[in-house]
């Protein structure tokens, strides 16, 4: 199966986007920027969840519903993927968090563990969904997906702001069964691994370091 790549076209989507873009705007308000499109990121790639038909009762008549079967998980990559955290839980507070330990090795922009909160558990979930919200040479984030899929979990996901032609390429390339979902899909990664335009260094800017 090949993955699908996503990108939010909607002004309210860019509205907020510039928000994040710009390198005047305090960490606060980049959380808050975040968490309003976490929500419209996430009703895009979980169209799909799988959902029962149910019978609910109005105050009128009987009808039927639809309610969520899947046991989903949310896989937040530290630290910039924390920002996405309360926004999805609001989404579906029921879901578990899956909390990733990755930082890239300045040098060698490669992906360095320092927390695997799946070791030694069982696994759960049906679908899991892979919050960062940068995608720069995509390291990070297919780091996480193999831990996903090494435990167990059937159906992996990605979700987040911008993402790099070269991140896309690269997730698609190691994992081509992970449909990606972002608000925006930037020109290119510099010399550094930085997104171009970008929005700078995501964790720094949201936490205020
Ligand atoms: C950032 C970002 C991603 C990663 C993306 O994290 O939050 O996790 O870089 O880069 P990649 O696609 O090239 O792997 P960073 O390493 O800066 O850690 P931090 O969030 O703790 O600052
Ligand atoms: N990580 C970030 O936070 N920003 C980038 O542009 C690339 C990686």
């Amino acid at each position: 199966m090949s993955a699908k790549v996503y990108v939010l076209d909607h002004p309210l989507v860019d509205h907020w986007l510039t928000v994040l873009r710009d390198r005047h705007t305090p960490p606060e308000r980049m959380r808050q920027a975040t968490e309003i499109l976490t929500p419209f990121l996430l009703y895009q790639a979980l169209r799909d969840l799988p959902a029962e038909t149910v019978e609910v009762e109005t105050p009128l008549e009987r009808t039927q519903g639809r309610r969520i079967t899947a046991r989903l998980g949310f896989a937040p990559i530290l630290r910039a993927g924390l920002g996405m955290v309360p926004a999805a839980l609001r989404v579906f507070p029921q879901a578990s968090v899956w909390y990733f330990g990755f930082y890239r090795d300045e040098e060698t922009l490669k992906p360095v563990e320092y927390y695997d909160p799946v070791q030694g558990r069982p696994c759960h979930l049906d679908v899991a969904v892979v919050l960062d919200p940068m995608l720069a040479t995509g390291g990070s984030a297919a780091a996480a997906v193999s831990r996903l899929k090494e435990w167990g979990v059937p159906r992996v996901h990605f979700v987040g702001l911008i993402a790099a032609p070269e991140g896309v390429a690269f997730l698609h390339r190691e994992h081509p069964d992970v449909p990606i979902v972002v608000a925006a899909l930037d020109r290119q990664l510099n010399d550094r691994g930085y997104i171009l335009p970008g929005l700078g260094d995501a964790g720094d800017r949201l936490f205020g370091t």
